[in-house]
């Protein structure tokens, strides 16, 4: 497993794996770097070289997963990361689904029955995920911004103590197993059961969308339950040890 490094050129990581340009650009780089390493990049552009550099690995190889390096980040780096991820999926793939859903049923001269389980699949897939990221927004990251403000700002303490009396992470914990299987659900509906008189490039096309949505919700899984609820753990215990 050869991984990406600080003095790796960004195009050539780019070529390497095209799926990473979602990520480059929620971590803060648009494309038109020329020759540029990560280095340069970064230090142009005041981005955390090390953070870069693992959220684009830990993305492309599914494999690799430094638990110990990742929890040196900040909890603030990795919210803000989370969120952008999150506006990525709202503002883009979600719409792109939408779009791409309704391309492919409306090529099914027919408005049948089987058009309509795949709208509710997908609504079903939608509304859980929707739910989910709000819940996170709404209150799971803003407990876990305030906990770290109460460990950095003394004075803030007896406000958070009150806001959150028997502070844990485990009550703003949520599954991520139920938006995952309603997603296999709508895949496996179309690639085992569909009767495919539609047009298979748009279904294609609707599908290919599915396979990325998954593999970056996946990743972004990874990073709440494996970074960020470890490091909200160990923040609490040091909260604890200031009583
Ligand atoms: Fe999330
Ligand atoms: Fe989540």
């Amino acid at each position: 497993m050869e991984l990406f490094n600080e003095n790796s050129k960004l195009a050539s990581v780019i070529h390497k794996d095209h799926s990473l340009l979602p990520v480059i650009n929620r971590l803060g780089i648009k494309l038109g770097f020329g020759d540029q390493t990560i280095r340069n990049i970064c230090e142009e552009k005041d981005i955390d070289i090390n953070f870069f550099v693992e959220i684009i690995n830990v993305f492309h190889y599914e494999a690799y997963f430094p638990e110990k390096r990742l929890l040196d980040f900040s909890v603030s780096m990795v919210i803000e990361y989370l969120i952008k991820t999150h506006q990525y999926y709202v503002n883009y793939l979600i719409p792109e689904n939408d779009r791409l859903i309704e391309l492919f049923l409306l090529a099914n001269p027919e408005e049948s029955n089987e058009n309509e389980l795949v709208r509710k699949f997908y609504a079903n897939f939608k509304e859980e995920f929707v739910i989910h990221i709000s819940y996170e927004e709404r209150e799971m990251f803003p407990y876990v911004l305030e906990l770290n403000e109460a460990i950095k700002n003394p004075s803030f303490r007896e406000q958070f103590r009150q806001k959150h009396p028997g502070f844990s992470i485990s009550g703003f914990e949520k599954e991520h197993s139920n938006m995952d299987d309603k997603l296999d659900d709508l895949k496996n509906i179309i690639i085992k059961y569909l009767p495919p008189n539609y047009d298979q490039n748009r279904g294609n096309a609707f599908l290919n969308n599915l396979f990325m949505f998954e593999k970056d919700m996946k990743n972004h899984s990874r990073i709440e339950d494996h970074i960020l609820i470890p490091k909200v753990k160990q923040l609490e215990k040091v909260l604890l040890n200031h009583e």
